[in-house]
């Protein structure tokens, strides 16, 4: 099975391919390359350059076959490629979801962040293998690759909670995820800090 299941769906269990991050069955695939997260990084030139320098693929999304559709639990793997755009970190493009309901995203490879913001307020939590993160209805969420190895991970969903990927270019997502040009470390900056300047520590 290649593509998404008709209700009503019959118990089913899929197999996960840990060394490729593979569903069997397996839904839809979609892929985000550079030119796709237009507008999300802080420098829009070094944005633009990496585009024309082989659009790479930022990241990849593989849905089991379970829909998008009202009072089913869709899943979906999703593989961060490991770089920086002038120094700030791969990440996926963050949406809110427009019927506000909650999601879990389930750490399975490499090392991540998953940054929610309701708005007003911005919290990040540390991803790693094993670990759940719980994203609340309301908040939007981004996932960042911070580590030097495709970072994975496994999210569960209201079939009908849906993607907003405008609200995030409208409101920003309150901070940004940057590698410390001195340390190398992890540094959360304002949203606004404009691209190449940094704050020592971390909020
Ligand atoms: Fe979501």
């Amino acid at each position: 099975m290649s593509i998404s299941a008709t209700p009503p769906i019959q118990p089913f269990a899929i197999t996960f391919g840990a060394d490729n991050a593979t569903l069997e069955p397996q839904g839809q695939v979609l892929t985000r390359r550079m030119s796709d997260l237009e507008g999300l990084f802080a420098d829009a030139d070094a944005w633009a350059r990496a585009v024309a320098d082989g659009d790479p693929v930022v990241y990849t999304v593989v849905s089991s076959p379970v829909p998008e559709v009202p009072r089913e639990l869709p899943q979906s793997i999703t593989t961060i490629q490991p770089g920086l755009t002038a120094g700030e970190f791969w990440m996926t493009k963050g949406h809110q979801h427009p019927d506000p309901q909650g999601e879990i995203y389930l750490g399975l490879a490499g090392h991540g962040g998953l940054l929610l913001f309701d708005g007003e307020r911005a919290e990040w939590l540390d991803m790693s293998p094993g670990v759940i993160g719980y994203i609340p209805p309301g908040w939007a969420h981004r996932s960042v690759n911070v580590g030097d190895e495709p970072y994975k991970f496994l999210a569960v969903y209201p079939g009908s909670a849906g993607h907003d990927y405008g609200w995030v270019l409208e409101h920003g997502m309150g901070l940004r995820a940057r590698r410390a040009a001195d340390s190398g470390d992890l540094d959360l900056v304002p949203f606004g800090t404009p691209a190449g300047r940094h704050r020592t520590g971390k909020p």
